[in-house]
């Protein structure tokens, strides 16, 4: 398949990006079907003229979006996507030009997965049937509307004790999921055609709410000890959205001069600073880094937590910590809003804290993760060497590595031939940037010992 975009030198938009747009814009309209081949990288370097880094750099981004897809010794493949982006008469028929050869995944550097073998099982299994089993009205009944009193009582506690936040259980607000709580701040704060400041790169699950919500986004640069608190406070944000104790994906931690600097923006500017604490249980080296919720003096923080690295993704539980007057303004706007985790999974995590597994289980993860990420880093020193730089090393379920000598792309085409699937950051830009195919991320949170440094030896034997 020959492709022939127009790709025009004079225009502010790099090459890549017109060329990733315009093949985007094919799939999405359903000119270019799930199943064709795309030309190699090659093949359409000499056909467009232009560098190689161009087309791999398009190529990459797209992959990492799911729009393409590479099959070791086949090709790269127009990938499946969700059916309504694609034109419908299109999806009715699909041409199938040939069919695609699956590959054999050996090690897969997935980020988001949690620990399983040592997950204490039958302790939660117990709190679930206790959870059902205790005699109580509340079974028959919607659970309240701000969440399990029980369950907020404890999340209370835990946060004091783990991460300095002092919060009244009526203060929190149950959710069931990051996406969740973003969604509901977004109306409660009116931040629809407002600018919302966040890391870039940054979690681009949040950054999609945002979109969603009709948010103008105003990505912030990052530095060594964070993101730029002078580009904040040169902005028109209203709020900012950031992971201050471990920086998604970067993994750097805000400078406590920062966090301060940031909270002053937000007492003169009567913005909001909305913190994300998604893996602040999980820190391996250094002290522990007091939240800016901890910090803040005068209700501009609103806190962020998730039981999905700490306990389990798919028990759905996240939550909000509001400041106490945004709660009396959250109880009038949403009092007519049933909450939406299931009661019975809220009690039995109630449950699981007040019996102490929970605690039991943070402290055991945490000696399980940091075994296996010493793994990681042992392995990557001792067959990568000098070819990669290890990025955001000190706490955390994932880790990016700095290529040298190899791109992203490559790097994931080679190690895909071995077995060994790992991950392009390039999706946590905001606005495509050829920085994202100079780096890979390797989430080793569900891998044994074992795993890792079976993946990393694979990995190393596809550097040049
Ligand atoms: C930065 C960040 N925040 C939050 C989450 C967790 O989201 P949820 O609570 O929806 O599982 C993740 C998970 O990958 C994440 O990377």
């Amino acid at each position: 398949m020959e492709l022939t975009p127009f790709l025009n030198k004079e225009l502010p938009e790099s090459l890549y990006s017109q060329l990733y747009h315009w093949i985007k814009k094919e799939i999405e309209e359903g000119r270019l079907l799930p199943g064709m081949k795309m030309p190699s990288i090659r093949q359409l370097t000499t056909h467009l003229k232009v560098s190689r880094n161009t087309v791999e750099a398009a190529y990459q981004q797209l992959q990492s979006e799911g729009y393409l897809e590479s099959v070791p010794k086949s090709g790269i493949w127009v990938a499946e996507i969700e059916k309504p982006l694609l034109h419908p008469l299109e999806v009715e028929h699909p041409i199938m030009l040939e069919c695609k050869p699956s590959s054999e995944v050996l090690v897969d550097f997935e980020y988001g997965n949690v620990d399983l073998d040592k997950f204490p099982l039958k302790q939660w299994k117990k709190c679930l049937s206790d959870a059902v089993d205790q005699q109580n009205n509340w079974l028959f009944q919607y659970s309240e509307n701000q969440g399990e009193f029980e369950l907020r009582w404890e999340i209370s506690n835990y946060l004091l004790q783990s991460r300095g936040v002092r919060s009244a259980p009526e203060q929190i607000l149950i959710t069931a999921g990051t996406q969740a709580s973003m969604a509901l701040i977004c109306h409660l704060l009116a931040l629809q055609e407002k600018t919302v400041a966040m890391e870039e790169p940054g979690y681009s699950g949040v950054r999609s709410v945002l979109e969603d919500q009709g948010c103008y986004i105003d990505p912030v640069p990052l530095e060594k000890d964070g993101l730029s608190v002078e580009h904040i406070q040169t902005s028109k944000a209203k709020a900012v959205y950031l992971t201050p104790s471990h920086q998604f994906p970067f993994g750097m931690v805000l400078s406590i001069s920062k966090r301060m600097r940031l909270l002053k923006w937000a007492y003169q500017t009567g913005g909001y600073i909305i913190e994300d604490d998604y893996d602040g249980e999980f820190r391996y080296r250094g002290h522990p880094i007091p939240s800016l919720k901890s910090l803040d003096e005068q209700e501009r923080v609103i806190y962020l937590g998730t039981f999905s690295k700490s306990f389990l993704p798919s028990a759905r539980l996240s939550y909000i910590v509001f400041p106490p007057s945004l709660m009396v303004q959250y109880s009038r706007k949403f009092a007519a809003y049933n909450q939406s985790v299931s009661p019975i999974i809220q009690r039995a995590m109630a449950l699981f804290m007040q019996t102490g597994e929970f605690e039991r289980h943070i402290r055991r993860m945490r000696k399980t993760y940091q075994r296996k990420h010493q793994a990681l880093l042992r392995s990557i020193e001792q067959y990568m060497g000098t070819h990669v730089k290890i990025v955001g090393e000190k706490s955390g379920l994932h880790i990016l590595l700095k290529l040298k000598g190899i791109t992203a792309f490559e790097l994931i085409e080679n190690g895909l031939q071995k077995g060994v699937k790992v991950y392009s950051p390039s999706r946590f830009w905001l606005n495509p940037n050829p920085e994202g195919n100079s780096y890979i991320m390797l989430g080793f949170g569900g891998l044994s010992i074992e795993e890792i440094e079976k993946g990393v030896r694979l990995l190393a034997s596809c550097l040049p």
